[in-house]
């Protein structure tokens, strides 16, 4: 990451809180706002650390408060939790109040068996490492990344459990569990007197395994929603529509989001969205944003950017107002 530019010290926008709009989190007391923002690309060593900076100035400055990481966030693995902390003692810190900052382990983060998955022992000491990395004292939502085949399920709420009770988080929750395990682990949970505050799963037009059954049970139970990748890594947005750009996630990295994978067929879909979007007076990425959020269940969506604009498009989602029922049946239509 190259060293950043002097920029001025940071005040917050006097007008961040008027325009945003928050939504419950399950039946919990916190709420979320509608646009949340996710560090796994962009913010790692590898990154510029004055875009990053700018980029979390702007969304705290229009209302976005709540802003997700996870131990292995870069690259490298951590590098992403470190500039996040840089940021906020530079910037962010008098506004620590102000900020629901979350952080997960379950993926690989270190060397042996107890780098990765779902054991107590990985979990407390990842979390410990992340809190040294971000310089805080808390983080307000520690998840457990992806479920754990090997891991009795109770030693992992367990954990979670504990995390909570030693202050080190405010709140759990859990990402990437299907329905019938989430319905588990948040009756343990409950059982052990720290309710699992929030679900994190991928959703958007292009996945939507959620709506088989995840939905229902997280507003059955009072659980929050916070979709990641709504914008299908940028493919549900007009980064595309002209050929693969050398500064977008598939032309830079291309692990997570493969050229392979932005087929013709997919750029017809994306085309035919775009025209409906157009229609509405809104951006294809506003507009998927939207459509995600119709579904009162969500609570947050959570996006990824590379550049500030990218942040302020999004804050405009919900400015067009509700799908018409004609709307909705042609967007079906097209991603049947
Ligand atoms: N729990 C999990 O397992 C898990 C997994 C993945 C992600 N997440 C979380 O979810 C967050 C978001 O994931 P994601 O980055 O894949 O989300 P996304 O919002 O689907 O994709 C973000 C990318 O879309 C492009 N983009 C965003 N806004 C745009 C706009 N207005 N116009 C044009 N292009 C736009 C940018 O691509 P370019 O870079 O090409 O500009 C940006 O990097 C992550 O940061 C992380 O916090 C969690």
């Amino acid at each position: 990451m190259t060293n950043p530019a002097p920029i001025m010290s940071y005040t917050a926008s006097s007008t961040r809180y008027q325009s945003m709009q928050y939504r419950r989190c399950g039946k919990s007391g916190i709420k979320l706002p509608v646009i949340s923002l996710g560090l796994w690309h962009n913010f790692g060593h590898v990154d510029d650390l004055e875009n990053a900076r700018t980029i979390l100035r702007l969304a705290f400055d229009i209302g976005i408060t709540h802003f997700d990481l996870a131990n292995n966030y870069g690259p490298p693995p951590g590098s992403a939790e470190e500039n996040f902390g840089t940021i906020m003692k530079q910037d962010l810190h008098p506004y620590r109040d102000e900020m629901i900052i979350s952080t997960k382990a379950g993926y690989y983060m270190w060397e042996g068996p107890y780098g990765e998955w779902g054991s107590k022992k990985y979990l407390v000491s990842s979390l410990d490492q992340s809190l040294k990395r971000m310089g805080l004292e808390y983080v307000d939502i520690f998840y457990h990344h992806r479920p754990d085949p090997g891991t009795p399920l109770e030693e992992t709420m367990s954990a979670l459990d504990l995390i909570v009770r030693q202050g080190k988080a405010l709140y759990a929750g859990i990402s990437n569990y299907k329905a019938e395990d989430a319905a588990k682990a948040i009756a343990m949970l409950r059982e052990l007197g720290t309710p699992c505050l929030i679900h994190q799963p991928k959703y958007s037009m292009f996945e939507r395994w959620v709506e088989g059954g995840l939905l229902d049970v997280l507003g059955t139970e009072g659980v929050g929603c916070i979709p990641f990748s709504p914008l299908a890594q940028g493919l549900l947005t007009d980064r595309y529509l002209h050929g693969i750009p050398a500064d977008s996630r598939a032309g830079r990295s291309g692990i997570f989001l493969k050229p392979a994978q932005i087929t013709e067929e997919k750029l017809a879909k994306v085309r035919a969205l775009n025209d409906i979007a157009q229609q509405r007076g809104q951006t294809l990425a506003q507009m998927a944003l939207a459509w995600v959020l119709k579904d009162e269940r969500v609570t947050s969506v959570l996006i990824g950017a590379s550049k500030p604009s990218q942040v302020t498009d999004a804050a405009g989602a919900l400015s067009r107002g509700p799908f018409t029922a004609g709307e909705l049946a042609a967007i079906e239509a097209i991603l049947a």
